[in-house]
């Protein structure tokens, strides 16, 4: 991908960071739209392009989604407790108003959205979170509807718990939704790993799909792991 230039959406810290750095290590030109130009700055130096811009503003900067090959969007409220009008008015709306400035400026690249496990699979903790943190999950599903609905060619990784650690575990990708258990769990470094690779192989185009540590099978050729998994538009043909 030496040739693309990747917009990232929420790489001020976390995954998106992580993304950011395995992508600018490999050679591929980055763009990061951030709210706090000066605290992106602390991980970014001067021949990175940061572009101003807050999910919860009712426009976009449409500079940041000129000229762009792909998007990675790994944005989300960090705090908790919060209220659901926080989750909707920076997440499901900044997720609408995303998608708008991207079609807007002619974008034909593929979006790779970082979701969570469990959004289609309530259980107790699910349940706990997304009271503590204004129906997250909830709204993380709504989000994935309005990417899959939006016409642009998407890869949706539901991550599981993201931890920070480090782990020279393989890492499994799968369709049937996982439940919110502390036991599928992956390093936010590994979820950047899925989320880059997503973008350079053609066959995880058009998937949903979890991506969690595995202590048994796992990826080994990236390739294949999205050529097994099925696309979501059941017309589409599966090779
Ligand atoms: N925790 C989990 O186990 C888990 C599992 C699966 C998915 N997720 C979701 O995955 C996403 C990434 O998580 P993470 O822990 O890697 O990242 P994180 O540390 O929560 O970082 C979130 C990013 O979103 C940005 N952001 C927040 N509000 C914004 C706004 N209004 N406008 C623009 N940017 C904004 C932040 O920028 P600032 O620096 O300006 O705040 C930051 O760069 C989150 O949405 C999270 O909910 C979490």
């Amino acid at each position: 991908m030496k040739d693309k230039t990747i917009l990232l959406i929420g790489a001020t810290q976390g995954t998106g960071l992580e993304a950011a750095r395995k992508l600018a290590s490999d050679g591929t030109r980055i763009r990061v739209l951030a709210r706090n130009i000066a605290k992106a700055r602390e991980n970014y130096d001067e021949t990175v392009p940061l572009v101003k811009g807050d999910l919860q503003d009712k426009g976009q900067p449409a500079e940041a989604f000129e000229d762009i090959d792909h998007i990675i969007f790994t944005a989300g409220v960090t705090k908790r407790p919060c209220s659901e009008d926080l989750i909707v008015s920076t997440e499901f709306e900044g997720m609408k108003r995303v998608l708008a400035a991207a079609k807007a400026a002619g974008f034909c690249g593929r979006f790779a959205f970082l979701s969570s496990i469990g959004v289609e699979n309530p259980n107790w903790a699910s349940a706990l979170l997304n009271k503590i943190k204004g129906n997250a999950l909830k709204w993380r599903l709504a989000m994935e509807d309005l990417i899959r609905e939006s016409g642009i060619d998407y890869t949706i990784v539901r991550a599981g718990y993201l931890m920070n650690s480090v782990s020279n575990k393989r890492i499994q990708l799968g369709q049937n939704d996982l439940a919110l258990q502390l036991r599928y769990r992956i390093g936010r470094k590994e979820a950047a790993r899925v989320l880059v690779e997503s973008l350079r192989h053609e066959e995880a185009g058009g998937k949903t799909f979890y991506a969690v540590r595995s202590n048994e099978a796992g990826v080994t050729v990236w390739s294949e792991a999205f050529n097994s998994l099925r696309s979501d538009d059941p017309d589409q043909k599966d090779e």
